[in-house]
């Protein structure tokens, strides 16, 4: 058993080039993948950016990320240990690091004058 998992993230903004950086968490039995990023931000880099909501609800929708090329939450992927890699997913614009513009084109407000 694994007390600790690698997460390499997809990092940057959009128009930059991207570049991976990897963190090693500490791995608890049943973590998410969510936990796995909380930590990170708490302890590894406030910097990182990530969306989610409801945590562990999965009714949110927020935490939509792209999990070794498969489209999962973060907040239900389990890890197991070992390593994993996240990127944003590629169907919605970037804003920074794994969060994505979410939000329907018809829910955003329009602009004021
Ligand atoms: S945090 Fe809400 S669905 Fe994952």
């Amino acid at each position: 058993m694994t007390d600790t998992v690698a997460v390499t993230i997809q990092r940057g903004a959009a128009g930059e080039t991207p570049r991976d950086d990897i963190f090693t968490v500490p791995y608890r039995e049943g973590m998410s993948l969510l936990d796995a990023l909380i930590w990170i931000r708490a302890h590894a880099d406030p910097t990182l950016a990530f969306r989610y909501s409801c945590i562990n609800a999965n009714s949110c929708k927020e935490c939509v990320v792209s999990v070794e090329g498969r489209t999962e939450y973060a907040c239900t992927t389990r890890l197991t240990g070992g390593a994993v890699s996240v990127r944003p997913i590629g169907n919605k614009r970037l804003l920074r690091d794994l969060a994505t513009d979410t939000v329907p084109p018809k829910e955003k407000f329009a602009a004021q004058d």
